[in-house]
């Protein structure tokens, strides 16, 4: 897809359609109704006649203008003036790409940065476009032999004033590398774990940093694991054909002494369960056990097109959970790189297993934060649903950074108490601590379980369980969260 901004009136635009909204009470947006004053009132007229009513996401396309050089307009409603959120203003953006995508358009205009919202400018309106429109237009097609018809909408120009011209840019810059980011998010996690294994993923890694003049990457081998004694990581991928691998990129945008963010993702890349082996049903969704990392690929690509002028890290540890004749055993204790005891009680609680490792070598970059993102529990579908993503840590001013930026990215987080009465459930009298801690509470224990690995610095963990894909249906497929949250709070970081 080609995004650009346009400056030039209306009516002199190359464009199939011009998307313009229209309010509830049937007030026309600037744009709307400047077109309207150029066609002799054609869109009044249809207000007139009821044709629409401004509902939020309702749309309306006048498909012949015949004495003006417009093409066509598609009408967008926006609901109510007053109560136009950003939500709102996302919905009815997918609104319009839905209805661009029926009708077979090949290029539009979209002029809705138009649209007042309380406290978005010129660039997070453009940046929101560019992102849901962009969302909308993905199409996995990379194992199928007789390929969907493809999507005719290729063009994509955002119309603006001169004056927030500079403020359109910036947004155009930064939507197309955090779209370009979850696009590669959404590919990694739709492959099947038989195309995206360990391997795959950290050659897909060394590509993304050989695209980027500050970014290098280093991939860890299971020996070099073994000798740093990285037990725990390495008894999850003991069970399975393919070899583990800990990914290392590193994005050096900043000065050269300036501590990294550092962004570890889970990158499970398939969790049969193990020996604790999971039921059949829907066991399919489990290729998306990387997505946490994958988003950690997403955003550091991200991070490098938008050339953040920071230092950041991504740590991916990858590997399959499966049951094998070596696989590790209900009851198994391991010795986790930190050098605690875990016992084993449940071999599909494997998510904090191999992300204990990858916290403990994070140590070694010496990180101002460290978040990490992973599918780790099936009680965050509980407690939070497909909403948001479940929010945990051990400082309360990092936990506020992320929720700031969830809020601007509209990529929501909850945040979950991480109190010390839950470590009691984590006590084993066989190890210095057990991998899983009963029914209740699920995804507060297992982040109290991660705690234990990140006492040295800033922390938060980020539960995608319910967020990085969608589930069963038609609608199955990766989301791309949370790289806009993630991307926010990187371009937070560089502004600060
Ligand atoms: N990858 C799963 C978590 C998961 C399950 C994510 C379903 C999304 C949907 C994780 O490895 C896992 O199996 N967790 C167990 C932990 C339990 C054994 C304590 C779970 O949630 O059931
Ligand atoms: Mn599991
Ligand atoms: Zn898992």
């Amino acid at each position: 897809m080609d995004y650009s901004i346009e400056t030039s009136a209306l009516d002199k635009q190359q464009t199939d359609c011009i998307i313009v909204g229209i309010y509830e009470n049937q007030q026309l947006s600037p744009s709307a109704d400047s077109i309207d004053k150029l066609n002799q009132g054609v869109i009044s007229q249809l207000i007139e006649r009821g044709d629409i009513k401004g509902k939020n996401s309702e749309t309306l396309l006048i498909n012949h203008l015949p004495n003006s050089s417009i093409e066509r307009i598609l009408l967008i409603g926006l609901g109510e003036k007053e109560k136009l959120t950003a939500k709102l203003y996302r919905k009815a953006l997918s609104s319009a790409v839905t209805a661009l995508k029926s009708l077979k358009i090949k290029s539009a205009c979209c002029t809705l940065v138009d649209i007042e919202i309380k406290d978005k400018n010129a660039t997070w309106k453009t940046r929101q476009i560019i992102e849901v429109f962009n969302d909308a237009i993905y199409l996995f097609q990379n194992t199928k032999s007789i390929k969907d018809p493809a999507i005719d909408l290729a063009k994509i120009s955002i119309s603006i004033s001169d004056e927030l011209a500079p403020e359109a840019e910036t947004g155009l810059s930064q939507g197309i590398a955090i779209a370009k980011g979850m696009d590669l998010t959404k590919l990694l996690a739709d492959l099947p774990g038989n195309y995206c294994t360990p391997t795959y993923l950290a050659e897909q890694a060394t590509v993304i940093a050989s695209n980027s003049n500050n970014m290098s990457v280093e991939i860890l081998e299971e020996s070099d694991m073994e000798a740093l004694g990285m037990g725990s990581f390495l008894s999850v991928s003991r069970g399975s054909r393919q070899p583990a691998k800990l990914i290392v990129l590193n994005y050096q945008g900043g000065a050269k002494d300036s501590k990294p963010v550092v962004l570890v993702g889970k990158g499970l890349t398939f969790d049969a369960g193990g020996i604790s082996l999971k039921p059949g049903a829907g066991m399919d969704e489990m290729k998306y056990d990387m997505c946490g990392g994958a988003s950690v690929l997403g955003t550091l690509q991200a991070a490098a097109d938008m050339n953040l002028p920071i230092n950041i890290v991504g740590i991916v540890p990858s590997s399959e959970n499966m049951p094998d004749g070596d696989a590790n055993k209900p009851g198994d204790v391991v010795t986790s790189m930190a050098g605690l005891t875990i016992e084993i009680l449940n071999t599909d609680a494997e998510g904090r297993l191999i992300l204990c490792d990858a916290l403990t070598y994070a140590k070694k970059f010496n990180p101002e934060v460290v978040i990490d993102l992973a599918t780790l529990t099936g009680a965050c579908l509980v407690a939070l649903g497909r909403v948001p993503s479940g929010l945990l840590g051990n400082d309360d001013d990092l936990c506020n950074d992320l929720i700031d930026a969830s809020e601007t990215a509209c990529d929501s987080l909850w945040r979950l108490p991480l109190w010390e009465e839950y470590h009691e459930q984590l006590k084993s009298n066989f190890a210095d601590l057990a991998n899983i801690g009963g029914r209740d509470a699920g995804t507060i224990t297992a982040a109290c379980f991660l705690s234990r690995f990140t006492e040295d610095y800033r922390w938060a963990h980020l539960d995608i369980a319910g967020t990085a894909w969608r589930s069963g249906g038609a609608n199955k497929g990766a989301t791309g969260r949370p790289v806009p949250l993630l991307s926010q709070y990187l371009i937070d970081r560089a502004n600060a």
